[in-house]
């Protein structure tokens, strides 16, 4: 049965246009990844993971991640935690910051944050993981969602018992990215599991994995049911991938545009982290935006050796002189970034650059 990617469908109240979801990745989606994947036709897009204990502390670093711009809507902010009524606060101060959904890291592999007991740590603590999502749908009017791995352990069908739990427990949509933490990215996910749990719960799931083209995108959705596909790995440096999943259009983008795009981005990051912090994290972007046979590999090596972003925007812009228009019409399309949410009465922009 064919699949209309360009479909709307809902979230509780929140309507999502099309069928697709960008991933939320740490170290990858900061506002510009964010704003750029709804511009090239993601329904709903999603920060980073955001701690808990740092919107409670008000560390400078996480309250920069929770900056919202008007052009990002629908939007999900995604907190981790491990302690309920410390997440019901974060959700809160979530809510208040402009998020339209939030989503809870239940699927993080990473030591660091499964041994406080959050991530995927969760999936194998449903007692805690209910316990958290009551408190977290308690505490705001906006719809609740639940990120999962399929368990910790490989071959694991943890998340057929959690799945149909944390609806119970308040949850208005589940993500399943059916690998298990410890295959970390390795092997494959599997997508027979989404099938299993959309069989199992009533609300939208939406189905995380190697989606990279509108093939994959259609025979996802064909044969799990999912309200929606995500994709991340094949949206990074590749927001082309997201419109040809959406639209079919299939058309590779020229140098120019790839150069257009990547200096909106660039410029972008350094207003929302500052230049110092912008021109590390931008340099894994530089290869993968100029990858996929779009410019030779020598000058990706040269762009990461250059000493700040304006080098490396003078750069792009003489090997593809003909992106300064595109740049430029592009950049009037943005919104006044004054507009950005403001976080108790102070512009959530100011912590950016911390
Ligand atoms: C660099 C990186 C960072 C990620 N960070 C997060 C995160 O903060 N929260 C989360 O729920 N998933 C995170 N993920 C998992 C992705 O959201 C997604 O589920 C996974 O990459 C599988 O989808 P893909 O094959 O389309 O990349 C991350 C993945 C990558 C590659």
């Amino acid at each position: 049965m064919a699949v209309e990617l360009r479909e709307s469908w809902s979230i509780g109240p929140v309507e999502v246009p099309t069928r697709v979801v960008l991933a939320p990745m740490a170290g990858v989606s900061v506002q510009a990844f964010r704003r750029q994947g709804r511009h090239f036709g993601a329904g709903l897009v999603c920060s980073e993971m955001v701690s808990c204990a740092g919107i409670e502390h008000r560390n400078e670093r996480t309250l920069g991640y929770l900056r919202v711009g008007a052009d990002e809507h629908p939007l999900a902010i995604q907190i981790f935690g491990s302690e309920p009524a410390a997440m019901a606060e974060a959700a809160r101060m979530v809510e208040a910051a402009g998020a339209d959904i939030v989503d809870m890291n239940f699927g993080c592999p990473v030591k660091k944050v499964t041994k406080t007991g959050a991530g995927a740590h969760l999936l194998e603590d449903a007692g805690l993981a209910c316990r958290i999502t009551d408190a977290v749908a308690s505490a705001v009017s906006v719809p609740v969602t639940v990120k999962m791995r399929r368990g910790v352990e490989d071959g694991s069908r943890a998340c057929l018992d959690l799945g149909p739990r944390l609806v119970e427990a308040g949850a208005s949509a589940l993500t399943l990215h059916p690998r298990s933490a410890k295959q970390m990215y390795t092997g494959y996910a599997d997508h027979t599991l989404t099938a299993e749990l959309v069989s199992l719960v009533g609300v939208p799931v939406i189905a995380s994995g190697d989606v990279t083209s509108r093939a994959k995108a259609e025979a996802v959705l064909a044969s799990t049911g999912a309200a929606a596909v995500m994709v991340g790995r094949g949206a990074q440096g590749n927001p082309w991938a997201i419109s040809d999943i959406v639209l079919g259009d299939g058309e590779p983008p020229t140098r120019e545009e790839v150069a257009a795009e990547l200096i909106l981005f660039i410029r972008e990051t350094v207003r929302e982290l500052g230049e110092r912090r912008a021109s590390g994290f931008l340099k894994k972007f530089y290869g993968w935006y100029l990858g996929h046979g779009r410019f030779p590999k020598p000058f990706k090596n040269e762009l990461v050796q250059l000493g700040s972003t304006e080098d490396v925007i003078m750069r792009l812009l003489a090997a593809a002189p003909g992106a300064a228009e595109i740049v430029e019409r592009l950049e009037g399309e943005l919104p006044d970034p004054a507009g950005d949410i403001l976080l108790d009465g102070m512009p959530i922009s100011i912590y950016g650059g911390g």
